[in-house]
């Protein structure tokens, strides 16, 4: 199946948008998943001709990314992470359940083809352990039951809001947002939520401050507590100690060096007892 004429203008305008249109790659592909369904042979041979490089080149980068799928993805990427934190939080539970209740495998589709289930790792959303990703919008804090109703209403058609995002769109929608062109729901829900924001939330109140990045010491915080913590080691101090370490070394040799001098072999002390 060859691309639309209308995906290849876009793929070109994409490629328009760097200084090097090669730098154009990964969104580039992005547009090819949301006009395909997925990286399709045509789509590689396509961007290869508009960037000027090999076919092998953006083959190469499109089995590189797990981003990127080689066969066609249902109407919800759903990703569970199963990284360490969420694992233990529960996400393992929470694929053991979708597996089920789905009845796919990893990287599997259901046979209506609207939801296909992939472990995915750290979202670096830990906070809200365990988390869920729909095509690539945050579900925080589940439970195996809210992500079954999660599936549910998405296979039903109900929406389904992201819990610090927007409604949620379809794959295919996605996918044309990361080639670059927005939806217009950018600014709809919340962005950061509050678990992210409680170390800002207890900065304001200390009066703490980033460091400037003008000096190389960190700003001095005002809370005795944090005062009366050990500092943090600089680069300086962390080679002196390592050149107090290596010292110390030298020493432990030359004394064990002198005890082994000191003390008689085997073979000298059995020498001695039979002269005696
Ligand atoms: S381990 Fe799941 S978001 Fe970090």
């Amino acid at each position: 199946m060859t691309l639309s004429t209308e995906t290849r203008a876009e793929l070109v305008e994409i490629a328009g948008r760097y200084p090097q249109k090669r730098s154009g790659l990964l969104p580039m592909l992005h547009l090819v998943q949301s006009s395909e369904g997925r990286i399709t042979p045509e789509g590689i041979t396509a961007c290869a001709e508009i960037l000027e490089i090999s076919p092998a080149d953006v083959s190469g980068v499109a089995t590189f990314y797990t981003m990127y799928k080689r066969k066609p993805v249902g109407d919800y990427h759903v990703g569970v992470c199963t990284n360490t934190l969420c694992a233990v939080m529960g996400g393992d539970e929470i694929f053991a359940t979708l597996k089920d209740h789905l009845d796919v495998g990893n990287d599997e589709t259901t046979d209506d083809g609207k939801i296909t289930l992939e472990h995915v790792e750290c979202n670096a959303a830990c906070d809200y352990a365990p988390v869920m990703m729909v095509n690539w919008e945050f579900m925080d804090n589940q439970t195996p039951e809210s992500a079954v109703r999660l599936v549910d209403d998405l296979r039903a058609g109900t929406e389904v809001h992201s819990t610090r995002g927007p409604r949620l769109c379809t794959w295919r929608e996605a996918e044309r947002v990361l080639a670059g062109f927005a939806d217009g729901l950018a600014g709809e829900g919340p962005s950061a939520g509050p678990s992210s924001l409680v170390g800002l939330g207890i900065a304001r109140e200390r009066g703490w401050t980033a460091p400037d990045p003008e000096q190389s010491d960190l700003a001095a915080p005002a809370d005795p507590e944090v005062d009366a913590a050990p500092a943090v080691p600089t680069d300086a101090d962390s080679g002196s100690d390592k050149h107090q370490a290596a010292a110390e070394a030298d020493d432990d040799v030359a004394e064990a060096a002198e005890v082994e001098q000191d003390s008689p072999t085997d073979e000298t002390a059995a020498e001695k007892k039979e002269a005696d």
